[in-house]
């Protein structure tokens, strides 16, 4: 174990660290001379299908709501995510020609393939994106799209998040009139990264934060899908009980909970909405909350704690998940936590 964790203490800080080398593998892999390697069939049967269903559990499902929002801003294509424990018992009305793409970092969760079997049966087209070639669910679907992110050995998943939304935005970009050079923007994103862990600090701001019970991430948009996995990272290894909001939203109830001290993290990448999550952060510290803005550099304002370099807007959530790993990591680590094999989880679910 030691050994393969080199310098780093533990997997999951070796992992976040890799993300930078897995963006850019990534990028070698789906490329020839400058020609995507994705399979055309995979592009013309989307094209062909009337809406994509993504179908995910945790994290991948995440990822999978990134991956709607770039379908549908780059495509114009209506994209459905699904919760796939979900999905496999309660089937939604489904369009007439639908596309699965089913994201799964082990390619084995239990869930998913009781989705596959489903599918097959009403033979519609399945794409799978995950991590192991060798997998149940990459050798039983129509089409499988690798992941690149390496052998991932910490429970909590990071460098096969943010890989899954490269792949997904690699597809949305097939797909599209491609307007920019994703190559470019991609490779902008692991120097941003890199950046980031090269000067950060996020044992401070984890300190500085999170001493209570509870915690909330809250965001706008892209920002709020990357408060969700935010908060499940956050949970899942430092037990503090924490939950992701649309910015707006809080104020609908949940803002009741918000008392002296408590942690409120704001995510904020998009300058037409960044003001609006601002006044959100208001409201909370009118009462009492603790907050912490994670911002690009595209909209910091002076205060602002943690502050990572601004990347093609559509590719923002791969960078600002980062500072939220590493604070789930030290949050964990400050407690003294099993970091890399949390209580009561396990990294592949092979049961349903
Ligand atoms: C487990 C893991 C999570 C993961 C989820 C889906 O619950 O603990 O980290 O996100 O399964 O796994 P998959 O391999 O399908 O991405």
């Amino acid at each position: 174990d030691d050994v393969e964790k080199g310098e780093y203490a533990h997997f999951m800080l070796k992992e976040i660290h890799e993300q930078p080398s897995v963006v850019r593998r990534i990028v070698s892999n789906y490329f020839d001379n400058g020609k995507s390697r994705i399979d055309e069939k995979i592009l013309n049967d989307i094209k062909d299908s009337d809406r994509i269903y993504i179908l995910a559990a945790g994290t991948s499902m995440h990822a999978g709501l990134i991956g709607k929002n770039l379908f549908e801003r780059l495509d114009n294509i209506p994209v459905e995510v699904h919760i796939a424990s979900e999905f496999a018992y309660q089937k939604p009305l489904l369009s007439k020609k639908p596309f699965f793409i089913l994201v799964s970092q082990s390619g084995e969760t239990a869930d998913l393939r009781a989705c596959l079997v489903n599918i097959k049966e009403m033979n519609f087209p399945i794409l799978t994106v995950t991590n192991v070639p060798t997998s149940t669910l990459a050798r039983e679907a129509k089409y499988f799209l690798e992941l690149f992110a390496g052998p991932e050995i910490a429970v909590a998943s990071t460098k096969a998040y943010v890989a899954q939304v490269a792949v997904l935005a690699l597809i949305a970009y097939e797909l599209s009139n491609k307007d920019f050079d994703i190559r470019e923007e991609l490779t902008k994103v692991a120097l941003s990264i890199e950046n980031f862990l090269s000067c950060q600090n996020m044992l401070d701001v984890t300190r500085y934060l999170l001493t209570h019970r509870n915690c909330f991430f809250i965001g706008r948009g892209l920002d709020y899908y990357t408060g969700l996995e935010a908060a499940l990272k956050l949970k899942e290894i430092s037990y503090i009980q924490t939950e992701g909001f649309a910015a707006g939203e809080l104020k609908h109830g949940t803002i009741a909970l918000i008392e002296e001290g408590t942690p409120v993290i704001a995510i904020i990448s998009d300058p037409k909405i960044s003001h609006n999550t601002r006044s959100n952060l208001n409201e909370v510290i009118a009462r009492g909350a603790r907050t912490i803005r994670i911002v690009t550099s595209e909209v910091a304002e002076a205060g602002d704690e943690v502050i990572v370099d601004a990347v093609h807007p559509l590719l923002t959530p791969m960078v600002m998940v980062v500072p939220t790993q590493l604070l789930s990591y030290y949050a964990a680590l400050e407690r003294s936590f099993d970091i890399d094999k949390p209580r009561n989880l396990a990294k592949s679910v092979t049961v349903e």
